[in-house]
């Protein structure tokens, strides 16, 4: 892996090749997750408040389906259309979204009990991860859950594993993700690093750090002055 220079245009580039290999992607990864994913989803679904999970890169909605069939309701989203369109032709409500340029909450939906972003955030740079984990932050209920994976390693770079078109990857050491996480704001609730056959992932519960507690008011503790 080597540092490649990361470019403004890098997960456009992506997307491009998610949009050109979506079958590709699916028929190579419909049975993956199990493991550590499970857990994470397993968590996610008993651990997190009542409401919405929001999914960020749901691709084909392998893990939005567990989640369903554990009980929890699933806002499917994906930047890559072609994915969008899979889950509609599946019959599911699929949004097209884009966590890098796209607002999470508006009138009609959000905050969230949960975001989950399985195998999205590696393709994107240090700078974007920390604008996206503010922004997920800001998308959560108090005590809401973001779970996320990524994979372990040194530096970028472009790979054309499994589709055979270039992806952008950034990868992670625990020590320096649990640092990008608290200083967006967010308390790390489980960070694990989970070994596989080809490559380690990090899989991460996090949750919004609460407010500090309002100073108490000028004269002291307002309790001590009632009378009887
Ligand atoms: C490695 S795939 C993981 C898909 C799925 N979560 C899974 O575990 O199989 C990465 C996913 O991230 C999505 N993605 C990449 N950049 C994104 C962005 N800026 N906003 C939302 N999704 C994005 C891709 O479209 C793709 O679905």
């Amino acid at each position: 892996m080597t540092g490649a220079p990361a470019r403004a245009d890098d997960n456009a580039r992506t997307l491009a090749a998610y949009e050109q290999r979506a079958q590709l992607y699916r028929e190579q990864t419909r049975g993956a997750g199990g493991g550590a994913v499970d857990a994470l989803l397993r968590t996610l679904a008993t651990q997190a408040p009542e409401g919405t999970v929001l999914e960020i890169g749901s691709a084909h909605g392998r893990d939005a389906d567990v989640l369903e069939s554990l009980g929890r309701q699933v806002r499917r989203t994906d930047a890559t259309r072609a994915f969008v369109e899979m889950q509609r032709a599946d019959g599911h409500v699929a949004d097209v979204l884009d966590v890098l340029t796209d607002r999470l909450v508006d009138e009609t939906v959000g905050p969230y009990a949960a975001v989950l972003a399985d195998a999205v955030f590696l393709h994107f740079t240090p700078a974007q991860l920390r604008t996206v984990l503010v922004k997920v932050r800001d998308a959560l209920v108090a005590g809401g859950l973001l779970g996320f994976t990524v994979k372990v390693g040194e530096g970028s770079e472009w790979s054309t594993h499994k589709l055979g078109v270039p992806r952008f990857f950034h990868y992670w050491q625990p020590a320096a993700l649990r640092a990008e996480i608290e200083a967006a704001g967010l308390e790390v609730v489980a960070l694990e690093v989970e070994s596989g056959p080809v490559v380690d992932w990090i899989v991460v519960i996090c949750t919004p750090v609460l407010p500090p507690s309002p100073p108490p008011p000028p004269g002291g503790d307002s309790s001590a002055s009632m009378s009887g």
